[in-house]
């Protein structure tokens, strides 16, 4: 039974470069890299719009990366490829993998339990692994521009403590851990209008985030927020925010909630704001890879440190926001290779950008 670590293609890998001169792992957070956590360098910069073969609601985008693999002998040429398309037996071997899955669903009860518990696992995991899981997400400003499309501070008004500038443009993240995003956003972004609402479900996180040099009442508020509950806290103002950014974040939460999270989102958000998403896609690696016991729902899936984590498809994201304007929805897929241990294995990462009806 195929499982997420497909075998390459038919064709033997060359022998390998001399030690020093081999290619570093794709994969990696900071220190303890959790298997199935996105690579620290995803998205690849790159300038592949030509055919990037975005799907048909999609604009072409030039930021996924360059590395195509035309002919499939060359697969071991590369320790990456972008864009890569499944052929229709890896298809059914996923799909093959997930029924095997369901068979062994944990039990309701559990399942419950996970849930009414979810915020003392992320409080665990973050007490666990502090502030050194997950990287900097530094390739926010290739994919998600908007972000930093005010960045211009005049002479002599930088952001400070001293004299809180007259804000102008308000970023929210929900589920934003301890500030992997939100500190290379306030680091590079020096507009005297900007603040950023660095929110999360865990208090853990918010009390490591606000130790942060950069965490500066004047530029930022970081608050408990459960992105689930019907109530939004007093530090976020429905009907302000320009943009929201959820990353491995609407993962983390049962999609019996979506529609809930759906509606603070659409709460929070000015007409016209925008929505920037980037997430787990289906079926892959780290979908595949859950062994007997850790199947939730449909693509629904508990880790060994019951953190909760689903896969999405791009239907399913867009079909949350309803009326939205969607600017992209695009797979991230990438295959990975191992050339000593002579296998490939795909990632996929769901990015997606969204606009609230004016
Ligand atoms: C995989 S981590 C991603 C953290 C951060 N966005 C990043 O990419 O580095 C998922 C985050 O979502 C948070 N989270 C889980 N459930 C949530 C909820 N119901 N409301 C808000 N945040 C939640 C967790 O505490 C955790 O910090």
């Amino acid at each position: 039974m195929p499982t997420a670590v497909t075998p390459g293609p038919s064709v033997a890998p060359p022998p390998l470069p001399p030690a020093s001169a081999a290619v570093p792992p794709t994969q990696g957070h900071a220190k303890k890299a959790r298997p199935d956590a996105e690579p620290a360098t995803a998205p690849a910069a790159g300038t592949d719009a030509a055919d990037g073969s975005p799907p048909a609601a999609s604009q072409p985008r030039p930021s996924f990366g360059s590395r195509r693999l035309v002919d499939k002998a060359a697969v071991w040429e590369n320790n990456a490829w972008d864009h890569v398309t499944w052929e229709a037996e890896e298809e059914a071997a996923a799909r093959a993998v997930v029924a095997q899955q369901a068979q062994a669903a944990v039990p309701a009860g559990r399942q419950a339990e996970l849930e009414q518990t979810a915020a003392d696992q992320w409080n665990a995991f973050y007490g666990r692994n502090g502030v050194n899981f997950f990287k900097d997400r530094q390739w926010l400003a290739n994919e998600f521009p908007e972000i930093f499309d005010s960045d211009a501070a005049p002479a002599g008004q930088a952001a400070s403590d001293a004299a809180p500038p007259i804000v102008t443009k308000r970023i929210l993240e929900i589920g934003c851990g301890v500030g992997n995003t939100i500190f290379p956003i306030l680091e590079r972004n020096q507009d005297p209008g900007l603040h950023v609402y660095a929110t999360d479900y865990s208090a853990t996180a918010i009390s490591l985030l606000k130790e942060h040099a950069l965490y500066k009442p004047s530029r930022c508020t970081a608050c408990v927020f459960d992105v689930t509950s019907p109530d939004i806290p007093p530090c976020l103002k429905p009907g302000s925010m320009d943009i929201i950014i959820c990353i491995f974040v609407l993962s983390a939460i049962s999609p019996a909630t979506w529609p809930q999270a759906a509606a603070n989102i659409q709460a929070l958000l000015k007409p016209g704001g925008l929505l920037l998403f980037r997430d787990y896609g289906r079926h892959d690696l780290a979908q595949l890879r859950f062994k007997k016991d850790r199947y939730l729902a449909e693509n629904f899936y508990v880790r060994g440190d019951n953190t909760r984590v689903y896969f999405f498809t791009q239907d399913e994201i867009a079909a949350m926001f309803p009326g939205w304007e969607v600017m992209q929805n695009d797979y991230d897929r990438r295959l990975i290779v191992n050339r000593k241990r002579a296998i490939t294995m795909h990632r996929n990462w769901l990015q997606t950008k969204l606009r609230k009806p004016r």
